[in-house]
């Protein structure tokens, strides 16, 4: 699996603002939200639509309109709570499915603590939030309950993802979809994406 890179140079700027060790926590969640809006476009961009007929101020015309129901959010506690916000922006109708996971800093397993989904999962696709696809544990557990619920169409939307959770989740999930702002070298022996940018839910909700 090749992951969809953004190619964009909004979020090389925000990216380096994150990779900064001197950014600060209200710096550091802008410009998660920024990035955040690019990979929601970018996401999203294969939503079918339909032909709606509409009145402009001018007259009668038939616009594409969104079509079906639209992607699950599911934002991986906590660090993924920092790219939400972005996405209801560009998806307000969205529900969204909160999957709790931890790593286990000895084992670098994800130990779920906690799950719930909207009861029509099985009728979409679905967007994992975690903004750093590390060793790729705890998006594989999540894409794992959620085709387990039924979602469809499964994309994990990181900020930053190493090739060896990369790797990892095409393995365990090869249909599901990665997209991330930035493909780094690597993990280094704790498990932390290289160059990287540390731990981004500590940064974001300064508990570093
Ligand atoms: N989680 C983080 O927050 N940072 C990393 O580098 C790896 C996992």
């Amino acid at each position: 699996m090749t992951p969809l890179l953004l190619d964009h140079p909004l979020a090389a700027d925000a990216l380096a603002v994150l990779r900064r060790s001197g950014t600060a926590p209200p710096a550091f969640r802008a410009a998660l939200g920024r990035i955040a809006l690019l990979l929601a476009a970018e996401a999203t961009r294969g939503l079918a639509t339909r032909t709606k007929r509409i009145t402009t101020p001018l007259e009668e015309a038939e616009v594409p309109v969104l079509g079906s129901k639209l992607p699950c959010l599911v934002p991986v506690l906590r660090a993924g709570l920092a790219l939400l916000d972005g996405f209801q922006t560009l998806l307000p109708d969205a529900p969204v499915a909160h999957f709790g996971a931890w790593r286990d800093h000895e084992t670098l397993k994800p130990v779920e603590y906690y799950f719930k989904a909207p009861a029509d999962l099985g009728e979409r696709g679905a967007i994992v939030l975690d903004p750093m696809l590390a060793t790729g544990g705890t998006a594989i557990a999540a894409v794992s309950r959620l085709r387990a619920g039924g979602a469809g169409d499964v994309t994990v939307a990181a900020v930053l993802a190493a090739p060896e959770g990369v790797a990892a989740l095409a393995a365990a999930h090869p249909e599901a979809r990665v997209l991330a702002a930035a493909l780094d070298r690597g993990l280094d022996h704790r498990g932390y994406i290289v160059p990287g940018l540390g731990d981004a839910g500590d940064r974001a909700f300064a508990t570093s």
